[in-house]
């Protein structure tokens, strides 16, 4: 098949690249002349493992590459649409400029016969406005929304390897005709016997922000569990693995801490209660107002109990923060709980120093005010306080006993309940998670 991919984000790029993976010609678009710059030259311009060497070997096979033109996707059989939808700076609707602005653009060079086909997180309704304005353009371009379902940090296998894919399709005789195209697209998962569900436009657009908010709910359910757990003695880490083995509830996406952050969840939890509300419906996700607010609240918990631990104030007191990225395996520092806690203590006239493997060109981007140091090692030179926020692997692994002698304080908040508090504590400091005794 013949691809088009119109916007080279995390979505979009990892997209691109896996589709020539599975042996179609594409072309990535974005209005970005440094990211298509950057991919075009074999190096996404973000961090994402697998990537890179995917990225050079579908250049090399001749069936990549990369354009800011729309006219590009002249070509192709289908378009993806995978441009994102941020939350508005003035309310929490999803801004769809970018989606109607890439829409409009391959609407003007599809051939006839081809299909568009949205990737981006949209607030349902979307598809069926944007088939009226195709209708009135053409006949003979159709549109069906696919949403993506992939994580950060395992974008390319959630990619090649998705655990469902989802067509919204026209209820129509071209409904077939689109399903028959995408199922050319996704030849090898399905092949591969992966679940394959064909539905209407509102399904598909539902099914993706409902598995973000189902999602963003396990883990605001098991905070809002784990501040009951700091107040009574009890420890949200085994709560969290007896009530995981009951397998209707399961053990994933129930790891109490510091809370979800990123370019998805919080952003989609807030515009899916914004839609209910255009729909007239407010009440019925009023509780993703309660799953935001006890989520921005576990950022707040670690501030206080920062604060507490340094004997009532953190002024001029040096802070060490472990990670940046809102989750470990990325550099997207997007809504991330890690550089809330950051800011909010520095703000309290902290010294802060934070770190990260991947995510601190992003983090000095958005909050140069912050001090950053490229290893633990530098970053904990010193500090009165350690905090942990992100939980790479590295920081898992670090030893007690070892940077007892560097730090001026032995004082850890483990904001994502990843160490072993024994350990910690054998080796002379106070460790402190969240929903721990
Ligand atoms: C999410 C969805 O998982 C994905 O399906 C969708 O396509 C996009 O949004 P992503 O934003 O990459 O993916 O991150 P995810 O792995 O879901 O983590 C989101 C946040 O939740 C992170 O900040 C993570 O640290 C936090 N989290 C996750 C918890 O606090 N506790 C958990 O148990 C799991």
């Amino acid at each position: 098949m013949r691809i088009s991919v119109i916007g080279c984000g995390y979505l979009g790029a990892v997209h691109a690249v896996a589709m020539t993976e599975l042996g179609h010609d594409v072309v990535g678009i974005d209005v970005d002349a440094t990211r298509i710059a950057s991919l075009s030259e074999g190096t996404a311009p973000f961090f994402e493992p697998e990537l890179d060497p995917l990225l050079k070997s579908a250049l090399q096979s001749g069936r990549l590459r990369f354009s800011t033109v729309a006219a590009a996707a002249s070509d192709a059989d289908v378009h993806f649409l995978a441009v994102g939808t941020p939350q508005k700076p003035d309310s929490h609707s999803a801004d769809l400029t970018f989606v109607d602005a890439a829409f409009a653009a391959v609407a003007a060079v599809a051939k006839p016969g081809s299909l568009i086909a949205g990737k981006s997180t949209v607030p349902v309704g979307t598809a069926e406005r944007l088939a009226k304005d195709l209708a009135t353009l053409t006949s003979e371009v159709s549109l069906a929304w696919n949403p993506e379902f992939l994580r950060e940090g395992f974008a390319v296998r959630d990619t090649l390897e998705p655990d469902r894919i989802v067509y919204g399709v026209e209820t129509s005789a071209q409904g077939e005709k689109d399903v028959a195209k995408l199922d050319a697209v996704y030849h090898e998962a399905i092949k591969a016997g992966t679940p394959r569900l064909i539905t209407n436009f509102a399904t598909s657009e539902l099914v993706k922000v409902s598995a973000n908010a189902f999602l963003a709910t396990k883990i605001s359910f098991i905070n809002a569990i784990g501040e009951i757990a700091d107040i009574t003695g009890a420890d949200i880490t085994e709560l969290a693995d007896a009530i995981g083995h009951d397998v209707r509830i399961g053990r994933r996406f129930l790891n109490a801490g510091v809370g979800f952050g990123g370019g998805c969840l919080p952003k989609d939890i807030r515009a899916f209660a914004a839609r209910a509300e255009e729909l007239g419906r407010a009440s019925s996700l009023a509780f993703l107002n309660e799953v935001d607010a006890i989520n921005l609240r576990q950022r707040q918990r670690v501030v206080d109990l920062a604060v507490e631990l340094l004997g009532g104030s953190v002024n001029q007191r040096r802070v060490a923060i472990l990670g940046v990225a809102f989750k470990p395996n990325s550099d997207d520092v997007r809504d991330s709980p890690a550089l809330a806690v950051a800011v909010q203590l520095k703000g309290l006239g902290a010294d802060v120093v934070a770190t990260d493997p991947e995510g601190i060109d992003n983090a000095r981007r958005q909050h140069p005010q912050l001090s950053y140091e490229p290893s633990v090692e530098s970053a904990l030179d010193g500090a009165e306080l350690v905090i942990l926020v992100t939980e790479w692997q590295e920081y898992r692994e670090i030893d007690p006993v070892s940077i007892g002698s560097i730090v001026a304080g032995r004082i850890i908040i483990d904001g994502r309940n990843a160490l072993d508090p024994s350990r910690w504590r054998e080796s002379g400091w106070t460790y402190r998670g969240l929903g721990r005794p």
